[in-house]
């Protein structure tokens, strides 16, 4: 069978970069699509993966242009793209009080507008080819809201209500679209959050501590797998139990 070709936005993020190497470690070849410009971040990027089948391609998931060029870039040269991984995702935390309209207009343009100019990009080549992997990272924050992430909790849960519209589009060619919800990982952006607030929330984790991003991406390598067909428009909460529901 052909290799799968993987785009991974922020996939030289926290999760992105474990998201990057799982399905890398499963055969496929991976773009990992990131805003350009952080050298130490893009220095940790290529030191956690390398020697593996990842190529960093610069990308601002806010410019629909842009998403819909890179896609057809890797389509022109690769024949298509197999799996789509959202992960891209910033945080502006205030409260509502607080926030101004540009850190709510940061935070939806790049974890909720950026799902859909890449996906619109990708979709259609998904379709054409009668097979295609859609995985959307939310947050466990989306399902229950968070103090201070009115702008947050609402893209992510965002996120699933477009996983969802979507998944019903295009189950029947082949293609599926998940989410998975996150706890708090050992990533940078959790530990940007004051320590205090951040050791509130680990006493409150039944497992006790934060997530590793690999205990993300090995969710997204599941969903991302050929014979995860059967599972369509499901959220997969990663959590440590910290938000259980049915
Ligand atoms: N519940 C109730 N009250 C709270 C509270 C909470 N969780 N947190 C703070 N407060 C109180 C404060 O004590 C303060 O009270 P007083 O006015 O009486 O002093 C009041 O609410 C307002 O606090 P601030 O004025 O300090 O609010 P702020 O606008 O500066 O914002 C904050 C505070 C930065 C949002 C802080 O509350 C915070 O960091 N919260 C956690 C946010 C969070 O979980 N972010 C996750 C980032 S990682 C991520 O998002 C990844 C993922 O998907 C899991």
């Amino acid at each position: 069978m052909a290799q799968r070709v993987a785009v991974v936005s922020g996939g030289t993020g926290g999760l992105g970069t474990a998201i990057c190497t799982a399905l890398a470690d499963r055969g496929c070849k991976v773009f990992a699509a990131d805003i350009a410009g952080d050298p130490a971040r893009g220095d940790a990027f290529r030191a956690a993966t390398a020697g593996r089948d990842i190529a960093a391609a610069a990308l601002d998931v806010t410019d629909f242009d842009a998403c819909a060029a890179l896609v057809s870039g890797i389509e022109r040269e690769h024949g298509g793209i197999d799996i789509l991984v959202n992960a891209a995702g910033i945080t502006r935390d205030t409260t509502l009080r607080k926030m101004d309209k540009a850190q709510w207009d940061a935070v939806l343009s790049v974890n909720l507008d950026g799902v859909f100019n890449l996906t619109r990009a990708a979709i259609d080549g998904m379709l054409a080819r009668g097979f295609g992997r859609v995985v959307n990272i939310s947050s466990v924050n989306g399902q229950t809201g968070q103090f201070g992430q009115a702008n947050y909790s609402a893209a992510k849960a965002g996120m699933h209500g477009f996983t969802m519209a979507l998944a019903r589009e295009v189950a029947r060619k082949g293609v599926t679209v998940n989410s998975i919800s996150p706890g708090y990982c050992e990533t940078a952006m959790v530990m940007a959050m004051p320590e205090e607030i951040r050791a509130g929330i680990v006493d409150k984790v039944p497992v006790g501590r934060l997530g590793r991003p690999d205990e993300i991406a090995r969710a997204v390598a599941f969903l991302a797998a050929d014979d995860a067909g059967f599972i369509t428009g499901a959220n997969l909460p990663v959590n440590g139990g910290l938000f259980m529901s049915f």
